[in-house]
């Protein structure tokens, strides 16, 4: 960041290839100035908002505004909502003060702005956040909402950013954000912005399958706009795994787009009482004239360098096994020991018992709740199978749902009034299951304690953590009526710190988030999970869409994959695809195996052990390189995934055929990311003539041939400096 503050009253934040500006106006509002390309002048940027619109009694309307709060003549969506003690339902913030700072942990140089703003008349003191990094083009924002009066106030919206794009002279904006359901998140939806108000989100007390808190927005010229390699995208992504909303205002006269992210207002409220303050979860944008594929990498860089949890952000993540779609609930020591002999003879790195090894749990109508072991499937408890998979060299994980509690299972006969509900009204069970009201302290110390004592109990290296189903019913009947609707927030504040406690006492586990698939796939998630699971979808080629959706916001090395059975379990596609095509699928992300591996004969043993082998020399490339997305598996026979290394000199290329059509000929495929005046060896099932040592350049100009065969044909690429 280089923040200037010329005359005292604006701010200029410069990133690397980006530049942000704000300032404040004469009667003391702070409004937005400029969002865009850096360019090589301070004295470049705009030394006052866009003019503002006057309406028809040409009133003022400060739609510039950077932090509008619901008051006068804003009738967009506001960031800040709030009650005072008095009835008063509008809010008027002044600049108060400044304040900046840098430091310089191992992670690179960061500096911070803080504008300190003050209501004209209630002691309401709002801090807005901006920090960037010195090695990123990403500008994270958030706002503290301090009251400093003697009376209670109630917010009743409160984002964490406002985002204002430029008015545009010509052409309109375009939409792209991830929508799903279960077993198809993450599904890729570009839409034009249509004038008026368009509200992405989530009610169900996730961040959800549905939607996700992220969005892109680019400039449509005639009908076409940005590519994955060229034109001017903004996005956004939020921290935060609960409720959400991102309000997308369009206006047409002056054009102008804002972007309003933050914890969803939909039953929100939150009680400030004297002295305190609330902080909102942290919003990111960042901008590009570089295309699709670049935004994403300024998001996946970020969140390898900042966001992950430190601990193993650059570890490799462990090859695993999961007992589920081998051998669903029933997990016992038996099966779970010839499993993981298979899993070590193949060379994986993790074993993991999924559901099923707790309570009285043999289906999903029973058990979440009870976190001990069930003695019938493990009668001598988890110990000697942890022992022995720790003895084949492998790590060892299980699955948990702790905010979970089946109405048959011994933690809900005893409290009943642990889970969110209405007296009144009936409790909807979806999955068997209602979800423990982690708002109540007593409830998250339970949780916690738990899990504490479970890791402290046995040698576990990696958890994955489940949630299963959305909220419904989000009683609190023991909280004060003002109080009743912080539920869904302080359920993830409690779900958060939570891990965090947990993280801090067992600072060797690994942890995977995940959400009846992929519905916890989030900044705030991944700021305290080292990895993600992306869907209960694990056929190879429905995988090639949810994965490409995936890393337009998140990083190959927070996504799990897996090789499932072919045709799969859940029988979903009842597709026969090959085992290089599941693994190269699976691959480019952070591979694990579902198989039942008991079932594999020899020679499918020797071909998964040589993959994995592969996939072990590759890793780096996926899990802390470059992403390209060179062909979209979604209107295409074919597609294709580049990684390239980060200082350039090596490079894989996944390239898929779905469908073999009338002897088509595979696709060229045009490298990315390569050094232009390197000369790189091609290895691999390509042409020949793609095999002699060629620049950068040339292969990026000439591309590459791969060879593919039939219907799922898949070639791994290997491109190597010389
Ligand atoms: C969810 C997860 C699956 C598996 C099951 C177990 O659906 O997404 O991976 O763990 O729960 O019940």
């Amino acid at each position: 960041m280089d923040l200037s503050d010329a005359h005292g009253q604006c701010w200029l934040i410069e990133m690397r290839h980006s530049a942000y500006k704000l300032g404040i106006n004469p009667e003391g509002r702070l409004l937005h100035y400029y969002w865009g390309p850096r360019l090589p002048f301070v004295t470049d940027y705009p030394l006052n908002a866009p003019a503002q619109y006057d309406d028809v009694h040409l009133q003022r309307r400060l739609n510039w505004e950077e932090y509008p709060p619901a008051t006068g003549f804003h009738f967009t969506e506001p960031a800040l909502k709030v009650t005072f003690a008095d009835g008063t339902r509008d809010v008027r913030l002044r600049f108060d003060t400044v304040a900046t700072s840098a430091s310089t942990p191992s992670a690179g140089k960061r500096d911070q702005l803080v504008l300190t703003l003050r209501d004209e008349f209630y002691p309401l003191r709002v801090e807005l956040h901006y920090r960037t990094y010195a090695d990123h083009d990403i500008l994270e924002r958030w706002a503290v909402l301090a009251n400093d009066s003697d009376q209670p106030l109630a917010l009743e919206s409160a984002l964490s950013a406002t985002w204002q794009l430029p008015a545009l002279s010509e052409g309109a904006y375009r939409m792209t954000h991830l929508t799903g359901r279960w077993a198809a998140e993450t599904q890729i939806s570009q839409t034009a912005v249509p004038l008026g108000r368009t509200i992405l989100e989530s009610r169900r007390g996730l961040s959800s399958r549905e939607a996700n808190p992220f969005c892109m927005i680019d400039e449509l010229r005639d009908g076409a706009g940005a590519t994955e390699t060229h034109g001017t995208v903004w996005a956004t992504a939020l921290a935060w795994s609960g409720n959400w909303k991102i309000a997308c205002d369009a206006v047409a006269d002056p054009a102008r787009l804002t972007l309003s992210a933050g914890i969803n207002d939909y039953d929100f409220a939150w009680q400030l009482r004297p002295g305190e303050h609330f902080t909102t979860p942290t919003c990111i944008g960042t901008f590009t004239t570089a295309g699709f594929g670049a935004a994403s990498r300024n998001l996946h860089a970020y969140q390898r360098d900042i966001v992950l949890p430190r601990a193993f952000a650059h570890q490799p993540r462990p090859i695993l096994y999961n007992s589920w779609e081998a051998v669903g609930f029933s997990v016992n020591d038996v099966n779970q020991r010839e499993l993981a002999a298979r899993a070590a003879q193949i060379g994986i790195e993790l074993f993991v018992v999924d559901d099923g090894w707790f309570g009285l749990r043999t289906s999903d109508s029973a058990g979440l709740g009870d976190w001990y072991v069930n003695s019938e499937k493990f009668p001598n408890g988890l110990a000697p199978l942890i022992d022995e998979v720790h003895d084949l060299g492998m790590r060892f994980g299980l699955w948990v749902e702790p905010e979970m509690v089946n109405p048959n299972s011994d933690l809900y006969r005893a409290h009943p009034d642990w889970a969110y509900h209405y007296p009144t009204r009936p409790r909807l069970q979806e999955r068997n299951q209602f979800v423990l009201n982690l708002a109540r302290d007593d409830v998250a110390d339970y949780v916690l304690q738990t899990l504490d004592h479970l890791l402290t109990q046995h040698a576990i290296d990696y958890i994955k953590w489940d949630f299963n189903r959305s909220l419904t019913e989000l009683g609190w009947p023991v909280a004060p009526l003002a109080q009743q609707r912080e539920a869904t927030t302080r359920h993830i504040h409690a779900f958060y710190a939570i891990v965090e406690t947990l993280r801090a006492r067992h600072p060797s586990v690994l942890w995977e988030v995940c959400a009846g698939g992929g519905g916890r796939a989030d900044l705030g998630s991944l700021a305290r999970f080292d990895q993600c699971w992306t869907s209960d979808n694990t056929d190879p080629y429905d995988r090639l869409c949810i994965q490409e959706g995936y890393s337009l916001a998140y990083p190959a090395r927070t996504m799990a994959a897996w090789v499932s059975p072919s045709p799969m379990s859940h029988d979903v596609n009842n597709g026969v695809v090959s085992m290089r095509f599941r693994f190269h699928s699976a691959m480019m992300g952070v591979l694990g195996i579902g198989d039942d591996l008991r079932t594999y004969t020899p020679q499918q043993i020797a071909t998964a052990s040589a993959l994995i082998e592969e996939y072990k020399r590759i890793r780096p490339l996926v899990q802390d390189g470059a992403a390209y997305r060179l062909l979209s598996p979604r209107h295409n026979p074919h597609s294709a995934v580049q990684f390239v290394s980060p200082d350039g000199t090596s490079s894989v290329i996944f390239v898929f055929q779905h469908r073999q059509h009338y002897w088509q000929a595979p696709p060229v495929v045009y490298p990315q990311g390569l050094r232009p005046d390197l000369r790189y060896a091609l290895t691999g099932p390509a042409d020949e003539a793609d095999q002699l040592p060629r620049s950068g350049a040339a292969h990026a100009q000439l591309g590459v041939h791969p060879q593919l065969n039939g219907h799922f044909g898949s070639s791994l690429l290997h491109l190597q400096a010389v």
